[in-house]
């Protein structure tokens, strides 16, 4: 496993949770040889020195790639019209374009893999554009897109794909954001453990599902958006 984000004490607990099989032991200042056999990629995923650090430790730690999870992602609160360009850039960036070219760069390698796979960590706001969320809107809009329209590519050369749209779920996402200009007119949804999710996405990919909702409220949303958009629409003007 090749585990990836800009906070090196967050990726050393997490590789001694994962070799410890759930036993977390931060701050331990042998974290570092307790996780030899994890690969580990301190760096923004939106630079392409980063991406290509990703590439060649799998390649030469692990001689392969089998699984490419694209969760890294971000956000920002607050209308669109008095946001910035760069606000609507950064998230992008993260969510889509970096996405895009580090499947790009691992396709090849995926291609000998043993039953690879891409998990794309979309969101339900990828299906259902909701107000003061326009940039995260549109960045998971374009990942679904391009998620399936990459699908039917890799499926000739022998690779899965699976989108996984989440609801509000209880990480540290909210406390991360990029921008934050007052608080939605919606109450502050309570998150399902990140736990959860993660089991939802190993079953999907043991049953090979193409697209998962691992969120009840976030079923029922894009369900009443099917049947009733309008009335959605309107629910949604109410909070403009
Ligand atoms: N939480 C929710 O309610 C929710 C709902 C729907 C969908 N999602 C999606 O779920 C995915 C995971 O989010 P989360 O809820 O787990 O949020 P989170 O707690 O903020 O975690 C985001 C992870 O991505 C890493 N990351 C962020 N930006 C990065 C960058 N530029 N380069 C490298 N790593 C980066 C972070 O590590 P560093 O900060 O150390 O880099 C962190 O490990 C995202 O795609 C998000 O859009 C979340």
């Amino acid at each position: 496993m090749v585990l990836v984000a800009r906070r090196n004490d967050k990726l050393q607990e997490l590789a001694c949770e994962i070799k410890e099989g759930g036993k977390i032991t931060s701050g331990d200042s042998s974290g570092k040889q307790i996780c030899q056999s994890l690969g580990i990629v301190i760096g923004d995923i939106t630079e392409p020195s980063t991406r290509s650090a990703i590439i060649e430790t799998a390649r030469e730690q692990f001689g392969g790639i089998d699984l490419v999870v694209n969760n890294a992602g971000t956000s920002a609160h607050g209308r669109f019209a008095s946001a910035s360009e760069p606000r609507l850039r950064r998230i992008m960036e993260v969510n889509f374009f970096a996405v895009a070219e580090l499947t790009r760069a691992a396709i090849p390698i995926l291609a000998e893999g043993h039953e690879p796979i891409v998990v794309n960590i979309g969101s339900i706001l990828g299906r259902r554009g909701v107000p003061y969320n326009s940039e995260y809107c549109a960045s998971k809009f374009a990942l679904v897109g391009w998620s399936e329209s990459i699908r039917p590519e890799l499926a000739r050369l022998g690779i899965d794909l699976l989108l996984v749209n989440p609801g509000t779920t209880d990480t540290e996402f909210f406390d991360h954001l990029i921008e934050k200009q007052g608080e939605t007119p919606w109450p502050r949804q309570k998150g399902i453990p990140p736990e959860r999710v993660a089991r939802a996405i190993v079953r999907a990919i043991e049953r090979g599902q193409r697209e998962i909702v691992p969120h009840r409220k976030g079923q029922l949303l894009l369900w009443a958006n099917r049947l009733f958009p309008r009335l959605v629409d309107r629910l949604m003007q109410r909070w403009g």
